[in-house]
């Protein structure tokens, strides 16, 4: 199977770092032409430098003005949109139990990972029904399927995006668009290596495999989700766990 993105137009959330930059870059390898949002304007130029196929938006994509405004831009350059990857994400506070958690918290934990990827996929997807053609991939986690102990905002806002990937997929069957999510275990990035130790050897000790993923297997995993050649999958959510998850 040979994957040509050639002359497609993709938005990467949370492009400057870990699996959206990984990602990012294996879009452009096979021909897409990248905008890539992110909070952190300086480490969008810092990895990408100058390149014709990368475009850095440094954007809050919690504010949904902004993000509607950003992609009416984009639209109105390229005239389509093929690619949407939401790869934004916080963990918030984790190693702590459900009844001492900040709501204050899980609400910013919500926006950031969930809310963001309602309002990415609304801006997006009427221009993808007009095309008749999209692909959209939804970053979720093993700890929204599993439920992680010490993660209440974090787990419950990726079970409301593998849950929106449910409806949105049922929703676009017909349209040529599929909008499908992914569920990594541990992969090292800065957002795990933030996170208190105990809670990162709470979540490796539970993978099968013994070892984390890498950046490659999550790019190479996402390259397959978003090309045409992924077809008759839609709703779903991929899983990337080593093992953990056999469901
Ligand atoms: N790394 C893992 O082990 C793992 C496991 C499961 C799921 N995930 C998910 O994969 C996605 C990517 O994670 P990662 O490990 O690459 O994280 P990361 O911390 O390396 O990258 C996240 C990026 O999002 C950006 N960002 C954060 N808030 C933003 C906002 N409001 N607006 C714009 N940009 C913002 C950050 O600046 C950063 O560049 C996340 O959704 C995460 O929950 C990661």
């Amino acid at each position: 199977m040979t994957i040509n993105l050639k002359n497609q137009i993709a938005i990467v959330t949370g492009a400057a770092s870990g699996i959206g930059r990984a990602i990012a870059f294996k879009l452009m390898e096979n021909g897409t032409k990248v905008y890539a949002f992110d909070l952190n304007g300086e480490l969008l130029h810092k990895h990408f430098g100058n390149n014709e196929q990368f475009v850095p938006v440094t954007i809050d994509v919690t504010n949904r003005k902004r993000v509607n405004d950003e992609v009416f831009s984009i639209i109105s350059k390229e005239k389509k949109i093929d690619i949407l990857v939401n790869c934004v994400g916080i963990t918030g506070i984790t190693n702590i139990k459900s009844h001492e958690v900040d709501v204050e918290n899980v609400k910013l934990v919500f926006d950031v990972n969930f809310m963001s990827c309602v309002y990415t996929s609304q801006a997006v997807i009427p221009n993808m029904l007009e095309h008749h053609y999209g692909r959209i991939l939804h970053l979720a986690s093993i700890a929204g399927k599993e439920g992680n102990a010490g993660m209440l905002a974090y787990s419950a806002s990726k079970a409301a995006v593998i849950g929106m990937t449910k409806v949105q997929g049922s929703e676009y069957a017909e349209s040529g668009i599929t909008i499908n999510a992914m569920a990594p275990a541990v992969i090292r990035t800065p957002l795990v290596d933030n996170m208190p130790d105990e809670q990162v050897k709470f979540m490796t000790d539970k993978i099968p495999m013994k070892r984390c993923g890498t950046l490659d297997e999550a790019a190479n995993l996402a390259l397959y989700i978003l090309s045409p050649e992924n077809s008759f999958t839609t709703g779903f959510t991929f899983d990337l766990t080593g093992g953990r998850a056999r469901y």
